[in-house]
């Protein structure tokens, strides 16, 4: 191939496309909680995949500050050690000694000035062998208890606040516990850093098809002129997944389904998939079309919960082959515990565009498959000529939004059988990123580190985006907090999840399945 012809097609190749192209302001990244499970499985292996694509900054600094005392060198075999077990692709040695080379590590606990101390210094060591200051990002991956501590000592230390150059705070899920606990954990982070320096994380923004449904919406003149009340008739958003709570009992117990996934990433979804276009892709302009819609979500009364929002548990069952135990003997789970393992909710959005479409959530652990996917389901034609002639199946069109696996699009048509007869039955219409880019999508957290370096906060979440979703499911938390003695349904593990959630549906409706 002829170098021009080669550089025509590498191009034109959506696969070149993205994250390399964006410029970043040379940075030091400090992690929080580096020694972690998230800084291992995903934070790391995302860091890696930047360097590999060239997409850091040309100046790109990585400090590890955890409790456990190790060496710099320690540090950086055990971030070589996440990367090459973790990263999508394959480690290139050139590239993996190069990210990791100058990583520091300053060891500590969260509330020991010293830690502050130190990392300064090191910091001011970055910039002097720069030759000029680097833009800090401090991301707090760290348990949640933590994190107002460590923004009032950064701002102690005066790290919130370089001279000439940028610094920003990337704060992990979960963000608050609770309405209250939320509006305080802004407050205490709002007094040392500026709205515009935080950024809070909900990583299903940072995924290729939750940013999908944007250009689905928006770039496309055929959906939106249906997408509103006078032709949908109901929405499914499903994030089903096979696996149990892992190791994870500690933080789940406390938490349970409602807390862990409906806060954040399935009212995010509901709030792309409802928003009004926003004038431009502007992070405060996107932020308040999300606001606006989230706002229009009317929270329950405390006697409305029963009727719209159910709890489970799984019991044993077989997933994937394998006998596997019920939540509550699960190793640290309390035997007589009550936290949900899944929930299903009824809301409504109450404006014009959307009054009286009931939009169904679910979410559970231990179900029968891994997958995420909103399903949008049309109202039926008003008169179907057909019927007669022995058409089978014939349904209302659905909107199938895939964001795992399988990521893309599916529209059900109703289409002809072949033959004599006008027989109709539904068909699939399919837009499957894996064949139409051949590419393998980046992992959300690439996208989301490279755009908190950037300061785009366009994926993150804003202080009063945060405050409406924890505003919509509190009521929930509360009714199910205070109900001390109704029993909590229990599902197998391994099915479709608890037969008692179809009484949250319209009659003749059901769940898809999964
Ligand atoms: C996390 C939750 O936020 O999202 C986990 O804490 C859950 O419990 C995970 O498993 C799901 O993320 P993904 O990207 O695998 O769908």
């Amino acid at each position: 191939m002829s170098a021009v012809v080669e550089e025509r097609e590498l191009r034109e190749n959506p696969l070149v496309e993205g994250l390399e192209r964006l410029p970043v302001h040379p940075t030091s990244l400090v992690i929080f909680g580096a020694t972690g499970d998230l800084a291992h499985r995903k934070l790391l292996p995302a860091l890696y995949n930047l360097a590999h694509e060239g997409a850091l900054p040309e100046r790109f600094e990585l400090v590890g500050v955890a409790r456990r005392d190790h060496p710099d060198e320690n540090f950086q075999a055990i971030a070589r050690e996440s990367i090459e077990r973790f990263s999508r692709r394959p480690p290139n040695a050139d590239v993996l000694d190069g990210l990791l080379s100058n990583t520091r590590y300053v060891p500590g606990a969260f509330d020991d000035d010293d830690v502050y101390r130190q990392l300064d210094r090191v910091l001011r060591e970055f910039d002097e062998q720069a030759g000029s200051p680097l833009d800090r990002v401090f991301y707090l991956s760290t348990a949640p208890q933590f994190f107002p501590l460590i923004a009032q000592k950064l701002g102690d230390a005066g790290l919130q606040s370089p001279e000439r150059v940028q610094a920003r705070l990337v704060i992990e899920k979960p963000f608050g516990y609770d309405l209250a606990s939320a509006r305080k954990l802004n407050d205490d982070v709002l007094e040392i850093f500026d709205e515009s320096q935080v950024f809070r994380i909900d990583h299903y923004l940072g995924k290729e098809t939750v940013q999908n449904l944007m250009a689905l919406r928006f770039a496309n003149a055929l959906f939106e002129p249906v997408w509103n009340r006078n032709f949908i008739d109901a929405v499914q958003i499903t994030a089903a997944e096979d696996l149990g709570i892992g190791g994870r009992a500690g933080y789940y117990e406390g938490a349970g389904a409602l807390r862990d996934l409906v806060q954040n990433h399935m009212l995010q979804l509901l709030a792309l998939l409802t928003m009004e276009p926003p004038a431009s892709f502007e992070a405060n302009r996107l932020r308040d079309e999300k606001l606006k819609v989230l706002e229009a979500i009317v929270p329950p009364s405390p006697g409305d919960v029963p009727s719209m929002a159910l709890r489970a548990q799984y019991g044993p069952g077989d997933v994937g082959g394998e006998h596997v135990p019920g939540y509550r003997e699960e190793e640290g789970v309390a035997p007589d515990s009550r936290t949900e393992t899944y929930a299903a909710l009824r809301l409504n959005v109450s404006n014009w565009r959307w009054a009286g479409v009931p939009f169904y959530l679910r979410t559970g652990k231990r179900l029968a498959r891994k997958v995420t996917e909103i399903a949008v389901i049309l109202k039926p034609v008003p008169h179907l000529a057909f019927q007669s002639s022995g058409s089978i199946g014939v349904q209302a069109n659905q909107i199938i939004l895939t964001v795992q696996p399988d990521e893309g699009v599916s529209v059900s048509l109703g289409a002809k059988i072949p033959g004599p007869r006008m027989r109709i039955r539904p068909v699939n219409m399919e837009f499957r990123y894996g064949t139409s880019f051949l590419s393998e999508s980046p992992e959300a957290y690439e996208r989301l580190i490279l755009d908190a370096m950037r300061g785009d906060a366009t994926l993150f979440t804003r202080n009063d985006e945060i405050e409406a979703l924890w505003g919509i499911i509190d009521p929930i938390l509360t009714a199910w907090h205070e109900d001390t003695s109704s029993p909590v349904p229990q599902y197998p593990a391994g099915s479709q999840g608890p037969s008692e959630a179809e009484r949250l549906l319209d009659s003749g409706r059901h769940w898809r399945r999964l």
